[in-house]
């Protein structure tokens, strides 16, 4: 529980801030903040930290990065994860890049679900979004159904003039696939010239759009996986919608349940909050599991009631330092 009776059960763990796109969303343009290798958690260290937070009673785990897949050592990352007692789910977040080689080992590691970035099928805009190619991570995302993950989800972030042609094609592509697609809203978690009042699509505004084209009905019920978007199914189309309204929606972060974990070992307890409690310092000084659990604690302790994005909110950090 954190100060606000929040049960905090879900840890985000990013393994390197390194990334093979270059999405304007998540990165200012020649960023050059990069993390020192060495200064990445060990997938020893990695594994540690899971089992201390296992102990205090986390139970869903989800690896990101940057891009975790550009680390070759995920896989035995989730089969040494699988083995501790009290870790119920691990998930992964992806750019879908080098999904098509990974996703069999993945699963049989034992991974349970995939999030994959996807914010257009059209091939230039998808490039122009990410500096990445889409007919690459549409491969990923046949590997990973293939595979036989439980659940492969899809990502947009919203950007008004960017990607908004591409929603409806999205939502046919998720329909067609039986992949939900989660809408999200653009947080202010990089520097580039995307990130302006004209650039922002509120939830609200797709989905009015989306109510033109198709009946939505919520389901309220509708938890797949556990982040905080609400669920709709398009009645005609079939496909399962979900909206990450991070910035409209007032009470985002009442039901937050999740930390995170930097690639550089800090626990970053809130997304839209400067406060770090730094883990690494500790595991690399000989620091007991014990010290380890305080200082989880402590960061359970500190855990903003909720995030500053609304208040001309800078970042400290881009997302691809924090972990998406
Ligand atoms: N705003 C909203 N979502 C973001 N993501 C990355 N950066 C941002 C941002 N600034 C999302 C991407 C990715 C997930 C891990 O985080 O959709 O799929
Ligand atoms: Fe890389 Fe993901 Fe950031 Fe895009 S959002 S640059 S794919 S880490």
């Amino acid at each position: 529980m954190d100060p606000f009776g929040r049960k905090i059960d879900y840890l985000r763990i990013s393994v390197t801030d390194r990334c093979n796109e270059r999405c304007l969303y998540c990165m200012p343009e020649g960023y050059k903040g990069w993390e020192n290798k060495p200064d990445h958690l060990t997938a020893e260290e990695i594994v540690r930290v899971v089992r201390v937070a296992a102990g205090l009673g986390f139970r869903k785990f989800r690896l990101t990065g940057g891009e975790p897949l550009v680390r070759g050592d995920v896989p035995e990352i989730v089969r040494a994860m699988t083995a501790i007692p009290g870790v119920e789910c691990i998930g992964l977040s992806t750019n879908g890049m080098k999904l098509s080689a990974f996703a069999k080992p993945l699963r049989e590691a034992g991974l349970r679900t995939v999030n994959v970035s996807l914010d257009a099928l059209d091939p230039a805009i998808y490039h122009r979004i990410t500096g990445g190619d889409v007919a690459r991570v549409l491969a990923g995302i046949r590997a990973a159904v293939d595979a036989g993950f439980e659940r492969v989800k899809l990502n947009c972030v919203l950007m008004r003039g960017v990607n908004e042609a591409e929603i409806w094609p999205l939502v046919l592509f998720a329909a067609e696939h039986g992949l939900p697609l989660r809408l999200i809203e653009l947080m202010p978690l990089t520097t580039t010239e995307v990130l302006t009042e004209k650039n922002f699509m509120p939830c609200g505004e797709a989905m009015q759009w989306l109510s033109r084209h198709d009946e939505l009905i919520p389901q309220p019920d509708c938890r797949l996986g556990h982040g905080p978007a609400k669920y709709f199914l398009l009645k005609q189309t079939g496909a399962m919608v979900g909206f990450v309204g991070a910035l409209t929606n007032e009470h985002f972060c009442d039901n937050c349940n999740k930390m995170r974990l930097t690639a550089d070992g800090k626990v970053r307890p809130c997304l839209g909050n400067h406060v770090e409690v730094d883990l690494r310092a500790a595991l690399r000084s000989g620091a007991n599991d014990g010290a380890l659990k305080e200082l989880l604690e402590t960061a359970l302790r500190v855990k903003p009631l909720e995030h500053q994005f609304r208040n001309q909110y800078q970042p400290c950090r881009p997302m691809t330092a924090i972990g998406g």
